[in-house]
């Protein structure tokens, strides 16, 4: 039961109160003034403080403030007579819990009691689990155990210290960008800036000028001189996401950034040096646009140093139980939503879904369930999955079937079918523990066909 604190500076209400509550099972302090319920808090810790609004030695709100600065969860109830009901507003208006009415009822002073209480203790588990959640850092960690993500993992760590650039792929929402953070993170350069910059939010001609800067009327509309995100990275990370979007000439000028570590202003002629790690990210198949002529070769195997690729959450369904977890509790602290359990069937529904949005769809999903399911229990019914053209979940059974059939009608075969090669060289190298001789047979192809295939697809050791 709950430990209280009442003050009130008539006796006999403070004896009165306090028989009822110790009846109901609580523990009760009492304070004859503000000065003395002041003392008692610091000294003691308590789940619940009643207090009257007008005492001799100051008054109810004073006492309110002070207990907020003690510990900001403690839920505070006003004591009113009927005259001053105004004054009990504006004592909820600061931060009251909820004020009793004197001449009061035992039973309505239990009820108050009780709300109060529970409020607290959810109160408390809030900023519990916000705890935890700035203790799994600012961006979090990546969540989940598959091998996949373990995967990911490991080339993170293993790339993070060296400074080299990454080539992140993977479709929309599967983190890329949590990845590059990670990476950033995990660098020399973590004192340092990380700079998003997304390639595709921008024409041609702004996003020359967002990222190289420009000088003052370097172009109608160009005021002041302004400096680009590569500047402003500087001893830092640029993530350039959404790079496959770029330009063809503004590739050549990515290049030189990568070559001399120079970059020139719009409307500038000198050259500016910075000192930036940059890493990439994009939903597209780059070494396809490399064929079609619309990404510079050069600069693919620049960018292309470690290619990280993240995996669909539909090909990790393992990670879902705890990513489901880790958004149960992001909801509740971020949307001050009651934390409420959620049944195995709903998580197992989830399991069987192809999320072509992958994991930002599941945090979505998420959200909506906490924020709408009127049970004790988020279910099953609380999530609304697979809309009529979503690609169907891969079927266990019949793996490239689904695999065909969750394709759009216009298919990009030649892509389709690199993409699958590579997939299927990466899982024979990790079947292999590494080992070419071992994955060539694996597949049924010479070790030389296959040191080929690798070298085509830009598997790098580790990424298996
Ligand atoms: N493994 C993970 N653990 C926890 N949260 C994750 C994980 N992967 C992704 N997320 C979350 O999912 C959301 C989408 O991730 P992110 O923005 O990094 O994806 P993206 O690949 O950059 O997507 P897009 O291609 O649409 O830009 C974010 O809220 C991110 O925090
Ligand atoms: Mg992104």
């Amino acid at each position: 039961m709950a430990r209280l604190l009442i003050a009130d500076d008539e006796a006999n209400l403070r004896r009165i109160l306090s028989s009822i509550l110790k009846e109901d099972g609580h523990t009760v302090a009492e304070a004859p003034g503000v000065a003395a319920a002041k003392a008692l808090l610091a000294a003691n810790p308590y789940d619940l403080l009643i207090t009257d609004q007008r005492m001799p030695d100051g008054d109810g709100l004073a006492l309110l403030a002070a207990a907020r600065d003690a510990d900001p969860s403690l839920p505070v109830v006003f004591l009113t007579a009927h005259a001053t009901v105004e004054l009990a507003v504006e004592a909820m208006r600061k931060g009251a819990f909820d004020f009793i009415p004197k001449p009061f009822q035992p039973e309505a002073v239990l009820a108050v009691v009780r709300r109060a209480c529970a409020h607290g203790d959810l109160l408390r588990e809030n900023e519990r689990l916000k705890g935890e959640v700035q203790r799994l850092g600012a961006y979090g960690d990546l969540v989940g155990s598959s091998r996949a993500l373990d995967q990911v993992r490991h080339l993170i760590a293993r790339v993070a210290p060296t400074g080299a650039t990454v080539l992140i792929t993977g479709e929309t929402g599967t983190g890329k960008e949590l990845v590059a953070r990670a990476i950033h993170e995990r660098s020399i350069r973590s004192g340092g800036p990380f700079v998003p910059a997304n390639c595709a939010a921008f024409s041609e001609s702004l996003l020359e000028s967002e990222l190289f800067g420009h000088e003052r009327g370097a172009f109608t509309g160009a005021e002041k001189a302004r400096q680009g995100l590569f500047e402003a990275a500087h001893r830092g990370t640029l993530f350039l996401d959404e790079a496959g979007e770029m330009s063809l000439s503004l590739q050549a000028k990515l290049l030189r950034v990568l070559v001399d570590g120079e970059v020139v202003r719009v409307g500038s002629t000198s050259a500016r040096k910075v000192d930036v790690r940059i890493l990439v990210a994009t939903h597209r198949d780059l070494q396809k646009r490399v064929g079609e002529g619309l990404f510079r070769e050069d600069l693919y195997y620049r960018l292309a140093v470690v290619p990280i690729a993240i995996p669909p959450l539909r090909e990790r369904a393992d990670d879902i139980p705890a990513l489901v977890d880790h958004f149960l509790r992001l909801a509740s602290s971020d949307l001050k939503v009651p934390a409420r359990p959620i049944a195995r069937e709903a998580v197992e529904k989830l399991k069987g879904y192809a999320f072509p949005g992958n994991i930002r769809e599941l945090r979505n999903l998420v959200e909506r369930a906490c924020i709408l399911a009127s049970g004790a229990t988020i279910g099953p019914e609380d999530f609304l999955l697979a809309p009529p053209n979503a690609p169907a979940p891969v079927q266990e059974s019949d793996p490239l079937g689904a695999w065909a059939s969750a394709l759009p009608a216009a298919v990009d075969l030649k892509g389709q079918v690199d993409d699958l090669e590579r997939r299927l060289i990466v899982r024979a190298l990790r079947l292999a523990s590494g080992r070419q001789a071992e994955a060539a047979r694996l597949m049924r192809i010479s070790r030389s066909d296959l040191a080929y295939k690798i070298k085509k697809h830009g598997i790098v050791p580790g990424e298996e």
